[in-house]
């Protein structure tokens, strides 16, 4: 596995790979990786020819210097992981060489998918920083596949509407949750989860298990598959910044699910806010 750290480096990496009819695929990520990222590479790995990691903590979508100065940096073990999951190339560029100085640029989408709930929580740069990233790190990789995360549901939805709106030639492919065995969904803020907070975090996954369950007994309104969401929540103490049922593209509340949706929570545990969500899809 080769390290990049320049953008003419990773260019010439990936080109000496690259052929006529060679596929290459990106996995963005900003490191700490856990197994959720690793499935990302393992789905990268079985349908591409070159594997391209990006481990970069992009300070553009941070609303608060705190949350940005404790993200997790684990760079040694997240390039062993990465050499082990079969990425030919890891890209882990300094700041400067992704916003030199001069940069002005920002790819920002508008409306209610990057207003609503991570937008208006995390504050509305949040998706702008993202986007901006995201178009960046696929134009210096020359992507044709991204693999991304289905846990950030509004992330995923963001970042498609940018490939269609921009016209990118790049095929964003979802990728599964993956959950502990308790069903928390992996994400690289879980570790500094207090023991107690942990112990509390399932209730997150059990309220989304219990919706999908009345779904799939035949509950069809949403308040009522909110209200049983958010029962376990309840009883463990956690207030959700949201709990919300929402049209998978539009994320638009909805209140019968007569096609399927989205059933998203996020809420603080002490220092560590998590999110999670469920696809409701009536049988
Ligand atoms: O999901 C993440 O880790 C980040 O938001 C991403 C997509 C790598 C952009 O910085």
């Amino acid at each position: 596995m080769i390290v990049a750290r320049t953008v003419a480096d990773l260019r010439a990496r990936v080109a000496a790979r690259r052929r006529p009819d060679t596929t290459v695929g990106v996995v963005p990520t900003m490191g700490a990786l856990h197994d959720g990222h690793l499935e990302l590479v393992r789905r990268a790995r079985a349908d591409c020819d070159v594997v391209v990691l990006t481990v970069f903590v992009n300070p553009a979508q941070f609303d608060d210097a705190a949350d940005l100065a404790a993200y997790p940096r684990t760079e040694e073990r997240d390039l062993e992981l990465a050499r082990r999951a079969g990425v030919d190339v890891a890209f882990v560029p300094p700041v400067a060489e992704v916003y030199p100085a001069g940069f002005t640029a920002t790819v920002a989408l508008r409306g209610p998918l990057v207003e609503t709930f991570e937008g208006a929580t995390r504050g509305s740069g949040h998706f702008t920083g993202v986007t901006t990233v995201v178009a960046k790190l696929f134009g210096m990789v020359g992507a044709d596949r991204a693999y991304f995360g289905r846990k950030d549901a509004q992330q995923l939805r963001v970042i498609q509407a940018m490939v269609a709106d921009l016209d990118l030639d790049v095929e964003v492919v979802p990728v599964t949750t993956v959950r502990e065995a308790d069903g928390l969904a992996l994400s690289s803020r879980n570790v500094r989860l207090t023991a107690d907070d942990r112990t509390r975090s399932v209730a997150l996954s059990r309220g989304l298990s219990a919706a999908a369950a009345a779904l799939a007994d035949g509950e069809r309104d949403a308040a009522a598959l909110l209200r049983i969401a958010g029962a376990p929540l309840d009883a463990a103490g956690i207030r959700p910044d949201y709990l919300a049922v929402v049209d998978e593209r539009t994320f638009l509340p909805v209140d019968r699910l007569e096609r399927p949706a989205l059933l998203l929570v996020a809420a603080p545990l002490g220092a560590v806010r998590l999110i999670d969500n469920v696809l409701l899809s009536a049988p």
